[in-house]
């Protein structure tokens, strides 16, 4: 099993392109299945959860092939309508291919997808959604079967208990092909939520509203195939800027995705760190002493703070003067990187969806194992920061959304290897 051995100390300097966006890249792969024709998807993170999704593809009968960051696609004919258990247990954006496949073939096959433990992830809106808009769900020996009640899905109001990403690709993803139209209220505001629009209105669909939380999707007989490149991913940049606050040092990244990623920025910014931005880069300064963020650090919805950014943020404010206060407000579970920051000497009193971060004066290296994707590339955060080695292991969690980050690292001057 592959580890990271992470030597702290350095500071980290340079600058770094940002990699695509996972979040963005996964729902539109999934996409690509809905237009009869070919598609070429850019700046295309490589990463396992991307490989994962190709494989979705192949076993449906389009052609997919991947080279340098470019994902070529051909849905002119597909074959199958079912994905196989092992493949939706891959990850949980393999869900996202029922609405797609049901915009397509009127059917499909799923089971309850993967993905991170972050607690219970229910897809029940998915459902309830799927259902309103005509289809029959039935499930049967652990396998979630769909079929349109008409010859098409059936464009329907749908009002979302909560803005669940998934929930509103899925629905975005069966209404472009739907009869009629379908409006969301409440839909989730994420960036990725756009730039799947983006995508799929370069195909031909009519989507109005996204980045808002009304989206309305009139549907279409037909797609065609397009060209378009993925954004750049906030998460990663996030992950990066936090890793110089914690380390020290000055980074530019560049491919940055500034007004996306503006939540985390404002918080981060709160730290004592030196930020700059400007068009498509970021610029961060850290004297490796940061200070503790004063206002509660409360993970919501876009526009609110990310909770994806939670641990990454975490780590760096491990070391920092005062007491930081974090509340996650999205999944049940998501602290369990603390056991290892905890380990490595941080101070961390975690009381169900509250954190606490009393700074400490040092980290120490330690041999700790990744638990999730970000409460991964938290642990590299803080080894970063810390005195002395640290051994992560189960980095499979952290190859599963980010592009060969020891070498990210690495190029930043920041002692990072993989061994086997
Ligand atoms: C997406 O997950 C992201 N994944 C997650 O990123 C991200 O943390 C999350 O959105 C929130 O921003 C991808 O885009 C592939 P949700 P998703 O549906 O779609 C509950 C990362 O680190 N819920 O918005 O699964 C759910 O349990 C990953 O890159 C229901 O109750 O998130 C959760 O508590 C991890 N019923 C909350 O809503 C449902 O039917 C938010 O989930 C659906 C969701």
């Amino acid at each position: 099993m592959q580890k990271f051995i992470v030597k702290g100390g350095s500071r980290l300097r340079g600058e770094l392109k940002l990699q695509g966006s996972k979040n963005s890249a996964l729902p539109i792969m999934a996409a690509s299945v809905l237009p009869e024709g070919q598609c070429l998807i850019e700046n295309c993170p490589e990463l396992t959860d991307v490989y994962s999704a190709s494989r979705i593809l192949n076993c449906l009968g389009c052609k997919c092939s991947f080279s340098k960051n470019k994902v070529m696609t051909d849905s002119s004919a597909l074959s199958s309508a079912e994905i196989p258990e092992k493949l939706m247990g891959e990850m949980r954006s393999s869900i996202v291919f029922m609405g797609a496949v049901l915009g397509r073939m009127k059917e499909c096959t799923v089971s309850i997808p993967g993905g991170c433990e972050l607690g219970p992830r229910p897809i029940d809106m998915h459902i309830s959604a799927m259902r309103k808009m005509g289809i029959d769900i039935r499930e049967t020996g652990g396998r979630i079967i769909c079929r349109t009640r008409s010859d098409r899905p059936k464009g329907a109001k749908i009002n979302l208990n909560f803005p669940s990403v998934g929930a509103t690709e899925n629905i975005i993803l069966c209404a472009v092909l739907a009869d009629g139209e379908t409006i969301i209220n409440n839909a989730a505001r994420e960036p990725e939520i756009s730039d799947l629009c983006g995508f799929l209105r370069k195909c031909g669909a009519d989507i109005k509203g996204d980045g808002e939380s009304r989206i309305i999707i009139n549907g279409r007989e037909k797609l065609h195939g397009c060209e378009y490149s993925v954004m750049p991913d906030r998460i990663a940049g996030a992950t990066y800027l936090s890793m110089t606050a914690a380390a020290g040092g000055e980074i530019i990244l560049r491919n940055a995705c500034v007004a996306e990623l503006e939540p985390f920025l404002s918080v981060i910014e709160q730290t004592g760190c030196t930020l700059n931005t400007g068009e498509n880069k970021i610029y961060i300064r850290s004297a490796g002493r940061i200070r503790a963020v004063r206002d509660r650090i409360r993970t919501m919805p876009h526009p609110g703070f990310p909770t994806d950014a939670q641990a990454v943020l975490m780590a760096a404010l491990c070391t920092a003067d005062g007491t930081s206060v974090f509340e996650e407000n999205i999944f049940d579970c998501r602290y369990r990187h603390t056991d290892a920051l905890v380990k490595m000497g941080a101070d961390i009193q975690v009381m169900g969806k509250i954190a606490v971060i009393k700074g400490v004066k040092h980290l120490y290296g330690a041999n700790v194992e990744a638990t999730d994707l970000r409460g991964g590339a938290a642990m590299i955060a803080a080894a970063l920061a810390a005195e002395g080695t640290s051994e992560i292991s189960r980095i499979y969690h952290v190859d599963r959304g980010y592009e060969k980050i020891e070498e990210a690292v690495r190029l930043l001057g920041g002692d990072i290897k993989r061994v086997q």
